[in-house]
């Protein structure tokens, strides 16, 4: 018999490095990026129960949103996972969702994308559905660009919109600081107002294992969508330099942000911590490490 509830906590990503590489005929771009997951997890809890599909908001202390700036409607991409999985096998689902959000939205984090892989592992958990990797891949990519990745491994390199993945063993013995503006940021307005002329060479990443390999490859990395982001938010240029004054290896803008992170190789002290808290008003800043999990996805039976 499959449980009637699970509890699945769906972390936030980082782009170590992205690179555009051109834009498609559909309207995207072909990218090539290294995605990590990190601890800062959304969690969600999956009860099967009379009543159709309903979606709710448990705010905790540490959640950035409350139930006016977090859509629980069918835009949510909780609530479009699991309406694919009711087209797609023709059951309906009889299913609550809990959601305590702790990952900003539209911050360049992955949240979203995050928390509908986590609806659609939960799905097909409580259904015993049994659908293949490649089906689930499918869907999930339907949903996002970014969506693929959660499924998979803690870190992966990406091609493709972000969906065509090679799973990596990273060096994970590393902390982030991840600060973020408070100011939400429009994926698709950013791509929109980049400039494929000036952008730089591909990241060619191809990090290693070891400690010094990954460093030494991260010192590379650049976000080319980072350029129009900090256009539109000229403070992330000080909350870069911030963090990499405050001892970060290497430090830059995740995604399309806008939240800026630094790598540090041991976990900043307390004083620069609150140092770092103080370098932009209204700036939210979260400690991370990679997960230590061999998937993205946690999953609590
Ligand atoms: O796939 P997702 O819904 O996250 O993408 C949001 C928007 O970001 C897309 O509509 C597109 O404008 C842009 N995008 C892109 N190329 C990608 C990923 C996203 O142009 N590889």
């Amino acid at each position: 018999m499959p449980p009637t509830r699970c509890e699945v906590w769906a972390p936030a990503k980082l782009n170590l490095g992205l690179s555009v590489l051109r834009r498609r005929e559909d309207g995207y771009h072909d990218l090539e990026t290294i995605f990590v997951a990190v601890d800062l997890y959304d969690r969600l809890i999956f009860s099967r129960s009379a009543g159709g599909l309903r979606l709710g908001l448990r705010s905790g202390p540490d959640s950035p949103h409350n139930a006016s700036d977090f859509p629980l409607g069918e835009e949510n991409l909780i609530m479009r996972a699991a309406r694919l999985v009711e087209r797609e096998t023709g059951i309906p689902l009889d299913l609550s969702i809990e959601v305590d959000k702790r990952i900003p939205s539209a911050a360049g984090l992955g949240g979203g994308s995050s928390d509908a892989a986590a609806t659609l592992w939960a799905v097909n958990t409580l259904w015993d559905l049994r659908t293949p990797p490649e089906i689930l891949h499918s869907w999930a990519s339907r949903l996002g660009s970014d969506v693929p990745f959660f499924l998979n491994g803690y870190a992966a390199h990406g091609e493709g919109r972000g969906e065509v993945l090679v799973p990596l063993a990273l060096y994970r013995d590393w902390w982030a600081v991840l600060i973020h503006p408070g100011h939400r940021v429009s994926t698709g307005e950013i791509y929109s107002g980049l400039s494929l002329t000036g952008v730089k060479s591909a990241n060619r990443i191809l990090p290693s294992g070891n400690e010094e390999g990954f460093f030494s490859a991260l010192r590379r990395f650049h976000n080319d969508l980072e350029d129009v982001v900090v256009r539109r938010i000229p403070t992330l240029i000080h909350l870069r330099d911030a963090l990499l004054g405050a001892g970060a290896e290497h430090a830059a803008v995740s995604g399309s942000g806008p939240t800026v992170f630094g790598i540090f190789r041991s976990r900043p002290d307390d004083r620069t911590l609150t140092m770092l808290g103080t370098a932009a008003t209204g700036a939210r800043l979260h400690l991370v490490q990679p997960v230590m999990t061999d998937t993205a996805l946690k999953t609590v039976l």
